[in-house]
């Protein structure tokens, strides 16, 4: 059928055609969003799950909730070993601006501006050099005094306070959200819970909203005892039969297309519910049908098709990035758990190789880094991508 008109987004962010299944999500965020502006206390929401379950869109829709609601938002994506500074420098200013052009008091948003500046201008050391110094490009005068000590919990406080005085003004909130929360450093975590810790006790209406991958609660968690209370955390996962098929069919729908029974069988029983998999092989199988409705012979042949778009798009590019001894290890991990989404124990995976386990932890430590194997145990590994043993064993 005509591509042009192909509704199916696979792809890292990419906003789907209808986000399937998380009506749960969206109410409970609502809740937040009515109670924190409200002065309630409230659970923020922390979303986890592995790589392609709809972390990064549904984070999308969250802030677009919050912005729809009359809040500031803005959006961060953490990266390892980055400063946490500059991002959420860039991502309050945004939430700033949101709110600046309701605010009554012209004075008061520029110097919350100011604040941010200062905050913002702590990231590079005092003494760099002009041309290293990072201009945050923020267009008011800097106000020393407040955010800007250099101890980032303490600068926290101070600032996500400012900003918080200003949403209230307006009886509104401000929403910050940050999406691979796993890959902060662990000193930011740490301050970004003791902030939040701090405004919620004050019942300021600011809210951090999370999305990770599924050790997140246990980094939060290492990092302030408390985190659980201040975070609801949310699992996202597989879309059920019926939110999948929904996935598929509405869009379609709208084109004037659809999907026959058998079909829709056989596109769950590839994608196990996994939405980029819904997508990938919806996108393909559209292509692939000559006319509505697709069929599962349609699926079939396109089968292939998503297959290689799969194998670059979203496990190829994540090989890639392993050296040959971390990809002996993902392989050993394949091998064990033979190709299912099952955590292994790491002491059995030196067996498997005849290595002593303390001669593969540089591999799995650097795996761990980037994020292509997770440990939600002690002792045990799992991958990040759902279908990762699979796809390896089929290379092999
Ligand atoms: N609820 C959903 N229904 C249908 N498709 C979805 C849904 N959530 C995500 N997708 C699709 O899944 C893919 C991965 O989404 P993304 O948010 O990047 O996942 P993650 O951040 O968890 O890795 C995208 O192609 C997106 O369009
Ligand atoms: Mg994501």
């Amino acid at each position: 059928m005509d591509p042009v008109r192909n509704p199916f987004a696979p792809g890292a962010g990419q906003r789907p055609p209808e986000l399937a299944g998380r009506d749960r999500e969206l109410d409970a965020f609502e809740i937040v969003l009515e109670r924190v502006a409200r002065g309630r206390p409230e659970r923020s929401l922390v979303l986890t799950g592995l790589r392609g379950v709809g972390k990064t869109v549904l984070l999308g829709e969250l802030r677009s909730m919050a912005v729809r609601a009359g809040w500031g938002a803005g959006k961060i994506e953490a990266r390892p070993d980055a400063d946490l500074r500059r991002p959420l420098s860039a991502a309050l200013h945004r939430a700033i601006r949101d709110l600046a052009v309701r605010h009554p008091d012209g004075e008061r948003v520029a110097e919350v501006l100011g604040v941010l500046k200062a905050f913002a201008l702590r990231s590079a050391p005092a003494d760099a050099k002009l041309r290293d110094r990072w201009q945050p490009g923020i267009d008011v005068p800097v106000r020393t005094g407040k955010a800007d000590s250099g101890d980032i919990e303490i600068d926290l406080v101070e600032l996500f306070t400012e900003v918080a005085t200003l949403a209230a003004d307006l009886e509104t909130g401000v929403a910050i959200l940050i999406d691979e929360m796993q890959d902060l450093r662990p000193d930011d975590v740490s301050a970004l819970c003791a902030a939040c810790h701090e405004l919620s006790q004050s019942r300021s209406p600011l809210v951090v909203v999370g999305a990770g991958l599924p050790h997140l609660p246990a980094v939060l968690s290492a990092s302030k005892s408390y985190s659980e209370r201040l975070f609801r955390y949310a699992r996202i996962g597989q879309l059920d039969r019926a939110d999948a098929d929904f996935a598929l069919l509405a869009p379609a729908e709208r084109e004037d297309a659809t999907f026959d029974v058998d079909a829709l069988d056989t596109l769950y029983e590839r994608s196990g519910g996994y939405p980029y998999f819904v997508q990938a092989y919806g996108k393909a199988a559209w292509d692939a049908a000559p006319r509505t409705p697709i069929s599962a012979a349609d699926v079939k042949m396109a089968a292939p098709e998503a297959e290689a778009e799969l194998a670059v798009g979203f496990f190829g590019s994540r090989f890639e990035r392993a050296t040959p001894a971390e990809r002996e290890y993902l392989r050993a991990m394949a091998e064990l758990t033979d190709g299912r989404d099952e955590p292994v124990g790491t002491s059995g995976i030196a067996e498997h190789l005849e290595r002593r386990a303390s001669s593969l932890s540089p591999a799995r430590d650097s795996l761990l880094k980037k994020g292509l194997v997770f440990s939600a145990q002690r002792g045990q590994i799992a991958f990040t991508v759902p279908h990762f043993g699979r796809y390896l064993l089929a290379q092999a």
